[in-house]
């Protein structure tokens, strides 16, 4: 067949995707972003053949004829409006997380695949990590039986100066994300392995007393969001994401029958059967498992195989003209649960229903819902804060930040594209 011509936005994480493996079908034909400084770097190391095109302005790239599909890796609250319009111009998208900031965009990106017919896939890469497609394939085997409870992390430690690195401008989303925002890696796995969808959602997030832990953070969010789940086969879930001061992303579930869990140390994959009553003794094994197929590809790609797999799905929903598992209902289910927690902790817990992504009358309920707590200058605030506990970085921690983008050359390219100064002028919340 002929290669795929894809297009990619964002040069951060969109890296990963510019150098696809030749039997993903892509072939890597424009890339976006508005730092031309960055552009620039990408064009020098991806360029292979010397056609490489470069766009500062995504518009340009959508109808430039030169791509059919799109990999969004622009910022995190900003992909479901540049799907909706990648869509509209005829391109197969596959949007980086989250799939949507609001549940009225979730709305008007389910409506859009819909009409339009293009593929749409989120590029979630955890579920396809060596441990947790072998968990799948003993789940799918019926030894642990069906799910009744599982725990999923997503726990990225990091310090101060790397947090201001990757975070440029006061409003750049990393600063301004809620804790329990970046939930996919740590509910999709679990959804993935078990084919279940999340029903009805709350969320906590820790609260400490004593904030002077968090130093010089600049981040506004608060430390480790937790989200309970009711699954719709009825077991519950529970997912910790956001800025715990230690590393964590295991997968466990609990099923009827035994256990599986992702050993902590060795990544390997552990599976139980016991039966204490008995005075058995625990019936363990852990192992190493295999990749099911491509495994020499899959082992050289990031996030543990991950982000080879996402591109090889994409391209074969494209190729087969079929949505892929990650389609948009699901990209939809398992972003929203990070907004509704994040309103049930600011609602002292209430629980929230997740819409029924895939039925019109359900979601039709949340077509004007665009409750959001990323702001833009000039919003009301009101009932929308980025931290629960309405914690604010100090006036010390902003200039360490600040020499940080400077002599990283972020100029201000926060997501607003203001100056760093301007930014800073405009948020005092
Ligand atoms: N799946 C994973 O493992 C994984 C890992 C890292 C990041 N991500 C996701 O990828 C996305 C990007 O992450 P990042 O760390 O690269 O973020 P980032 O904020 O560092 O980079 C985003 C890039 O997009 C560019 N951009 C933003 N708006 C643009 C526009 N309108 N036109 C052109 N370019 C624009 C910016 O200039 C910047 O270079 C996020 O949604 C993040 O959640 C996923």
């Amino acid at each position: 067949m002929e290669p795929i011509r894809l297009g990619v936005v964002g040069t951060g994480r969109g890296k990963t995707f510019m150098h696809p493996q030749a039997c993903t079908g892509f072939k890597l034909c424009a890339i976006c972003d508005r730092n031309q400084e960055k552009l620039d770097l990408c064009k020098k190391a991806y360029d292979t053949d010397g056609t490489l095109l470069t766009f500062t302005d995504f518009d340009e790239m959508i109808n430039s004829g030169a791509i059919d599909a799109v990999v969004l890796a622009n910022y995190f609250n900003e992909h479901a409006p540049f799907a909706i319009k990648a869509l509209k111009a005829g391109i197969h998208v596959m949007s980086e997380c989250a799939a949507i900031n609001t549940l009225a965009e979730g709305v008007e990106l389910c409506r859009t695949v819909e009409e339009t017919g293009k593929i749409y896939m989120i590029a979630e890469n955890y579920p396809y990590s060596k441990p947790r497609l072998e968990m799948k394939r003993v789940y799918e085997s019926g030894e642990i039986g069906q799910i009744q409870f599982g725990k999923g992390e997503y726990c990225h430690a990091m310090q101060n100066p790397e947090t201001y690195r990757i975070s440029p401008g006061e409003c750049h989303w990393r600063n301004l994300i809620p804790a329990t925002y970046y939930c996919t890696h740590a509910i999709a796995p679990i959804m993935h392995i078990t084919n279940t969808m999340p029903v009805r959602v709350n969320g906590f997030v820790g609260q400490l007393k004593d904030q002077s832990y968090r130093g010089l953070e600049y981040r506004h969010m608060d430390p480790g969001g937790m989200i309970v789940c009711q699954m719709d086969n009825g077991a519950v879930v529970n997912t910790l994401q956001g800025a715990v001061k230690v590393h964590s992303g295991i997968t466990e579930i609990y099923g009827t029958k035994g256990g599986m869990s992702i050993d902590r140390e060795s990544g390997n994959v552990t599976v139980w059967h016991e039966n204490v009553d008995k005075g058995d003794k625990p019936n363990m094994r852990t192992y190493t498992p295999d990749w099911p197929e491509y495994g020499d590809l899959a082992s050289q790609a990031g996030h543990g195989g991950g982000d080879f797999w996402t591109l090889f799905y994409f391209g074969k929903a494209i190729q087969e003209n079929k949505q892929p598992w990650l389609n948009v209902y699901r990209a939809c289910a398992m972003s929203c649960i990070g907004i509704l927690a994040w309103k049930s902790v600011l609602d002292g817990g209430r629980s929230y229903d997740v819409p029924q992504w895939d039925n019109e009358e359900d979601r039709k309920k949340y077509e004007n819902d665009n409750w959001t707590p990323f702001y833009k200058e000039g919003d009301d605030l009101t009932g929308k804060p980025p931290s629960a506990v309405s914690w604010v970085p100090s006036e010390e921690a902003h200039q360490a930040a600040k020499a940080v983008w400077e002599a990283r050359h972020y100029w201000g390219l926060g997501w607003d594209g203001k100056t760093i100064d301007d930014n800073y002028a405009k948020v005092k919340v």
